[in-house]
């Protein structure tokens, strides 16, 4: 019991940096979940009972929250455990479908700076028979039409381009990506858990045939996301059982997190404009502090294609174990995805980075309750802890 309350004053002593990784829960959404606990504790599929009602009524709304804030038709919405269960479902699912349509796998494409639970299903089906060409992006992280042109091949079936990256923030140019697949018939899926909440987009204009988010990036619960699916997409389920979500996704709702996702997208999106011009000055202010006073800082990706909320830098010449050591009791931030196993950030690899210079870098996201003086006093402690470890 010592020990927990030890845990829990240690981490609000540091200075927060990962909201990349995970956001905690808003007290309003603890609020929105709470009487689906003990009260209306009912299966959203037990229709015939009054308890299994209020829930299906419960995750009925939810549903219809999300999709107005994704301008889609509710039925299209499919709930999961979270974005790496929705970006397996849409990627193992629809490709194993097309092969069974065709009776034989096709050819994939991704870009080599997607997310683990991108890659490793697209892995997953090479190992099945499937061709699957990684494309690197440029050095400032985006990928060109003329790259994902260049990988086109005659049996292409799905191409997996994600939204906002996990780790530098940039903006891949959705658009016009979308629309080479839309005019080609290619399946476009997009891993949107990042941008999801920090910008406005709409799915059928850009093309998008499957689109994955998840509720605990955006103040919700962990243990939830969702699917967009595209009506008429063959889509093969991952598990089979009570056919709930339309068959595609066996297994009981859980509706309070269902409830807390979608209070939560709420929320985000009252205050989406008014946030995100926040977190521009606030990083851009961190960023004209780091580089004034360490000048030869590198910026990871591109700096005006990027979500306003995350900056990523190498810092040349220090160790980065030194270097993570040095701040992780100062503060929270990470040197790569929440996913990476402590391993060099295959992104910043993709991107150019040598093994040394991408462990010496540090990924710092901003979230709601950062504020400037946070913004200096790392600025401060990081300046500080570089100039100590080069002396
Ligand atoms: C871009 C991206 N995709 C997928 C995931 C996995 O999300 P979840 O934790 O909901 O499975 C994450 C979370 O780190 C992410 O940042």
């Amino acid at each position: 019991m010592k020990r927990k309350t030890a845990l829990v004053t240690d981490q609000k002593a540091l200075l927060h940096f990962d909201y990349q990784a995970t956001t905690p829960c808003d007290p309003e959404v603890v609020d929105a979940m709470q009487p689906y606990w003990c009260d209306y504790w009912g299966n959203a599929s037990s229709l015939q009972s009054r308890s299994g009602l209020y829930a299906s009524a419960a995750v009925g709304l939810a549903r219809d929250q999300l999709a107005a804030y994704l301008r889609v038709n509710p039925q299209r919405l499919i709930f999961t455990s979270g974005a790496t269960e929705a970006n397996n479902l849409a990627l193992l699912g629809h490709a194993r479908a097309r092969a069974l349509e065709v009776g034989r796998p096709g050819h994939l494409i991704t870009v080599a700076t997607e997310h683990q639970s991108v890659i490793d299903p697209l892995i997953q089906l090479q190992r099945e028979g499937f061709r699957l060409t990684r494309i690197t992006p440029s050095p400032d992280g985006l990928l060109s039409c003329d790259q994902l042109l260049d990988a086109f091949e005659i049996d292409t079936i799905l191409v997996s381009v994600m939204m906002a990256n996990n780790e530098i923030g940039v903006l891949q140019p959705l658009a016009e990506l979308g629309k080479l697949c839309s005019e080609r018939g290619v399946t476009f899926h997009c891993d949107a858990v990042q941008a999801f909440g920090q910008m406005y987009f709409d799915i059928d204009k850009i093309g998008i045939d499957f689109l994955t988010i998840t509720g605990h990036k955006i103040y919700g619960p962990k243990g939830i996301g969702a699917l967009v699916v595209k009506s008429n997409l063959p889509l093969i389920p991952l598990q089979w059982g009570g056919g709930q979500e339309t068959g595609l996704r066996s297994g009981t709702v859980p509706v309070p997190l269902a409830v807390g996702f979608a209070k939560a997208a709420e929320i985000t999106f009252q205050s989406l404009e008014k946030s995100q011009a926040r977190y521009l000055y606030l990083r851009n202010q961190l960023w004209k502090r780091l580089s004034l006073e360490l000048p030869d800082l590198q910026l990871n990706g591109s700096f005006d294609q990027r979500l306003s909320n995350n900056l990523n830098f190498t810092i040349p010449g220090i160790k980065g174990s030194s270097l993570h050591r040095a701040l992780r009791s100062l503060i929270q931030c990470s040197n790569g995805s929440a996913c990476s196993n402590g391993k060099p950030s295959h992104v910043l690899r993709a991107i150019g980075r040598t093994k040394e210079e991408a462990e010496a870098s540090i990924r710092l996201s901003i979230g709601r309750t950062t504020t400037i003086d946070h913004i200096n006093r790392a600025a401060h402690l990081i300046v500080k802890t570089v100039r100590d470890l080069r002396s």
